[in-house]
């Protein structure tokens, strides 16, 4: 059996954010935040929180595969800011879609979620196990930046993308994941720590801490080889990819990984001008509005490649 998406749908927090209104939060500019990483704007939730964007997602994605949802099987989301520890985003996103049938549970894998979550699905849709599925990646990061550091605050938005993927005859999917947890100090985010029966101490909240530098020339170096070797494993040429969907963490970095593989930049879609860094969200989002707009044909052949905490990256290649 062979993984295809039938069906893509997402959905952003309801507050559009511009780097204007943060030049009233932190010392910033429109300016230094544009050239430095193509962001304009992002969106941010108003309360209505990851359970409902996750679910708007989920909801247009069965929409446009004509599916019910109670045809789904596995739901897996792919998301850093759970609302709670459980019940899982997954299994609230079930309740909300009235996904029955369906087994769901949450994968960690920060910016790089979906791309993990694409892969696990794959397993279960290539052995049998199941037959349709919902993997769905979603971040509502602005309630872990801390809107006093300029130098994380502006990066990051809300959002979430989600795809119906269904096991069928033909087709070509194949992806590959990998992580380096000796490297995980350069993006962190602690989520509650300080809590101690001895002392009595309430656990408190921590933030998004990022060594940018690192972050940068680590993504440049493994988003490229990673994706050059799943295109050589699979005797793939780079020229007939049709497009290279990286996840929109910066524009100098998605510029820097086509230049690597040679490829021409009008093949490297993006949306980080209106976005921002959606996490796990960010490549299902560009997915969506690609094939929103109709710029997906059949037969296509597409590159997803993510980055992230953990360090975790992962890539997908996939006939559309
Ligand atoms: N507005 C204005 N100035 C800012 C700023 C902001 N929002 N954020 C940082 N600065 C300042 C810094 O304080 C520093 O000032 P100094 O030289 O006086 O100390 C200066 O700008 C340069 O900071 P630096 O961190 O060296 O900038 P940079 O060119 O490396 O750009 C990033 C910073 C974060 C944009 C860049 O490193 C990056 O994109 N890294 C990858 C991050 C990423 O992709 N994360 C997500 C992974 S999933």
């Amino acid at each position: 059996m062979i993984t295809k998406i039938i069906g893509t749908g997402s959905s952003q927090g309801r507050r559009r954010v511009s780097n204007q209104d943060l030049e009233q939060v932190v010392e910033t500019s429109d300016e230094w935040i544009h050239s430095r990483t193509g962001i304009s704007s992002r969106y941010v939730t108003e309360g209505e929180g990851i359970k409902a964007m996750a679910a708007e997602a989920a909801e247009k994605a069965c929409i446009q595969a004509g599916i019910s949802p109670k045809e789904v099987e596995l739901i897996l989301v792919a998301t850093s800011t759970p609302e709670c520890c459980f019940p899982s985003t997954a299994c609230q996103v079930q309740g909300e879609i009235g996904a029955e049938g369906a087994a769901a549970f949450d994968i960690s894998a920060a910016c790089s979620g979906f791309i993990f979550a694409l892969h696990t699905a794959n397993s279960f849709l290539v052995s049998g196990t199941y037959k349709t599925a919902l993997v769905i990646g979603a971040d509502e990061l602005s309630k872990l930046v801390d809107w006093n550091d300029r130098r994380t605050c502006v990066l990051f938005g809300d959002g979430a993308g989600a795809v119906v993927v269904r096991a069928e005859d033909d087709g070509k999917f194949f992806s590959a994941v990998g992580s380096d947890g000796s490297r995980g100090e350069i993006l962190t985010c602690v989520s509650r720590s300080g809590g101690n029966f001895i002392t009595k101490k309430q656990p408190k909240m921590g933030f998004i801490a990022m060594d940018g530098q690192e972050v940068f020339k680590f993504a440049v170096k493994k988003v490229p080889s990673c994706i050059e070797e799943m295109l050589k494993e699979h005797q793939e040429k780079p020229e007939d990819i049709r497009y290279y969907l990286l996840h929109q963490a910066n524009e100098r970095i998605i510029a820097a990984v086509a230049k690597r593989l040679g490829e021409p930049a009008e093949k490297f879609p993006m949306n980080i001008s209106a976005y921002g860094n959606t996490s796990a969200a960010s490549i299902p989002i560009l997915l969506d509005e690609l094939n929103r707009e109709g710029k997906l044909n059949r037969g296509d052949k597409i590159v997803m490649a993510g980055f992230g905490g953990g360090l975790t990256w992962g890539s997908a290649l996939l006939e559309w």
